[in-house]
C-alpha cells in the first residue's frame, strides 16, 4: 500500500466522519439571536447574513429564540422549520446549527477550546463575555451543550462591512486558521436592519410547512377575490414603547416608512398606536381601492374584529383572523394580501413589508403619511 493511497483513505475516512459536510477552511460564524422576538431576530439575521458573506465564513443558522407563556426559559426552534435552506444557499453558504454541532463541532470546535466574542466585557462579573448569563443567553447555548472557555473583545471592530474595509480587518485580526469559529454573544448586526441589507430578504423563503398552512387558511376561510391584510400591534408592551415616540423620531423599524435619516418626517403617536378611527378609515379606503372581498387581521393582542365588522357592514366585507394565531403563518398570509397596512414602528410589520417588496406588492402604514387622516376626512365629506 503506497503512501498516497493511505492518505486518500484517511481523507475518505475524515469525510465520512463528518457525514458528508465538508469543512469550510474560511471558517464559521455563530451567534445567539438574543434580542427581541421574531421581527427583531429577522432584522438581525439579515445583517448577520451580510456580515458572514463579507468575511466569507459559513453562517451557522441559529435556531429562533421563542418565549412561551409561563415558561421561564426560552425555547429554541430550528431555523429550517420556518425557512428553506436552499433559498439561503443561493446567496451564501450556511449550515443549520443542529448539523454543525452534530457533525463538525467535534472536529473543529471541540469543548475546551470555545471562544465567545463580544465587543467588550458584559454581564455582572464584567470580566468576560459572560455569554451564557441570563435568559435567553444561557438556554440558547445550553440547547447545544456549549460552554465557553475564553472571551475575545473585538472592539473597536464593527459589523458595517459596506462602508469601510471592515471585512479584511476582521479576517486579519481573526484568521480562520486560529479562529475557525467566531461565536458572538449577540447578532453581529444592527437593529433595525441596515438599509444595504434589506434586499437580502429575497433569500428568506417560507418553508413548505409554513406556506402550506397559510395557503390552506386562505383557501378555506377567505372568500375568493382580493383581500386586505392588516397588522395591529397593540399589546401592553407597545403602549409603553409608544410613550417614547416623542423623543425617538426613528424608533425601532420606523426607517421603513420615514427613511433612515428621517427624510420623510418623524414618528408620531398615530403611527405607533393608531386610533380605531384611523384604522377603520384606512381599511375602508383600501377595500374600495382594491375591490377587496375580505380583511385578514394579525395582532399581538386586540384584533378589533367586531369594530371592523361594524365599520365594514355596509360594504359586505368579511373580517378574519386565525383561530389560534401563529405569528409565522400570519406573516405568510399578510405577505400574500393584495394590499397590506402595517405599523411602521414594528419589526413584525417590517418583515411582511420586505417580503411584499420582494414580490412587488404594495404596503401602507397606519397614520402615514401624517396628512392622510385629513385627506380621508375630506374625501368622505
Ligand atoms: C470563499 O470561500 C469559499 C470556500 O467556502 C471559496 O471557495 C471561495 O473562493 C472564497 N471566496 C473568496 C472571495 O475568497
Ligand atoms: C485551540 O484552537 C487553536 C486554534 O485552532 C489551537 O491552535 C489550539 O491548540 C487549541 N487549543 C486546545 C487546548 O485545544
Amino acid at each position: 500500500m503506497n503512501v498516497f493511497y493511505f492518505a486518500n483513505l484517511l481523507v475518505l475516512f475524515f469525510l465520512l466522519n463528518v457525514q458528508g459536510s465538508s469543512i469550510d477552511e474560511n471558517g464559521y460564524l455563530a451567534y445567539c439571536p438574543c434580542m427581541g422576538r421574531f421581527g427583531n431576530q429577522a432584522d438581525h439575521f439579515l445583517g448577520s447574513f451580510a456580515f458572514a458573506k463579507a468575511l466569507n465564513r459559513t453562517l451557522i443558522l441559529p435556531p429562533f429564540v421563542e418565549y412561551r407563556y409561563g415558561e421561564p426559559k426560552s425555547v429554541q426552534v430550528p431555523f429550517t422549520r420556518y425557512f428553506k435552506l436552499d433559498a439561503l444557499m443561493a446567496y451564501h453558504k450556511v449550515i443549520p446549527m443542529e448539523d454543525f454541532m452534530d457533525n463538525l463541532a467535534p472536529n473543529i470546535w471541540p469543548p475546551g477550546n470555545r471562544t465567545a466574542f463580544c465587543y467588550m466585557a458584559r454581564g455582572q462579573e464584567g470580566s468576560s463575555c459572560n455569554a451564557k448569563e441570563g435568559n435567553p443567553f444561557g438556554p440558547f447555548w445550553d440547547t447545544f451543550s456549549v460552554d465557553f472557555d475564553h472571551s475575545e473583545y473585538y472592539g473597536p471592530l464593527n459589523y458595517d462591512t459596506h462602508h469601510q474595509d471592515m471585512a479584511s480587518r476582521w479576517n486579519q485580526q481573526y484568521p480562520a486558521t486560529k479562529f475557525p469559529v467566531l461565536a458572538f454573544t449577540g447578532a453581529p448586526a444592527s437593529f433595525p436592519v441596515q438599509e444595504e441589507n434589506r434586499d437580502l430578504h429575497q433569500y428568506l423563503v417560507w418553508s413548505d410547512h409554513i406556506m402550506s398552512r397559510a395557503i390552506d387558511f386562505i383557501r378555506s376561510n377567505l372568500p375568493v377575490g382580493p383581500y386586505i391584510g392588516i397588522h395591529l400591534r397593540n399589546g401592553a408592551d407597545w403602549t409603553k414603547a409608544c410613550e417614547h415616540i416623542a423623543h425617538s423620531p426613528n424608533l425601532f423599524s420606523a426607517p421603513q416608512c420615514l427613511g433612515y435619516r428621517n427624510e420623510l418626517g418623524k414618528a408620531t403617536q398615530e403611527m405607533c398606536f393608531p386610533t380605531h378611527e384611523i384604522i377603520t378609515k384606512q381599511v375602508k379606503l383600501a377595500v374600495k381601492e382594491y375591490k377587496a372581498k375580505s380583511v385578514f387581521v394579525s395582532s399581538d393582542n386586540d384584533h378589533m374584529i367586531n369594530v371592523l365588522i361594524k365599520a365594514l357592514k355596509r360594504m359586505e366585507i368579511s373580517v378574519h383572523k386565525m383561530p389560534n394565531p401563529e405569528p409565522h403563518v400570519d406573516l405568510a398570509i399578510l405577505g400574500r394580501a393584495n394590499y397590506f397596512i402595517g405599523n411602521c414602528i414594528s419589526s413584525f410589520t417590517a418583515f411582511a413589508a420586505r417580503e411584499r417588496n420582494v414580490n412587488g406588492l404594495p404596503t401602507g402604514f397606519w397614520g402615514f403619511p401624517p396628512n392622510r387622516g385629513s385627506k380621508l376626512k375630506h374625501e368622505e365629506l
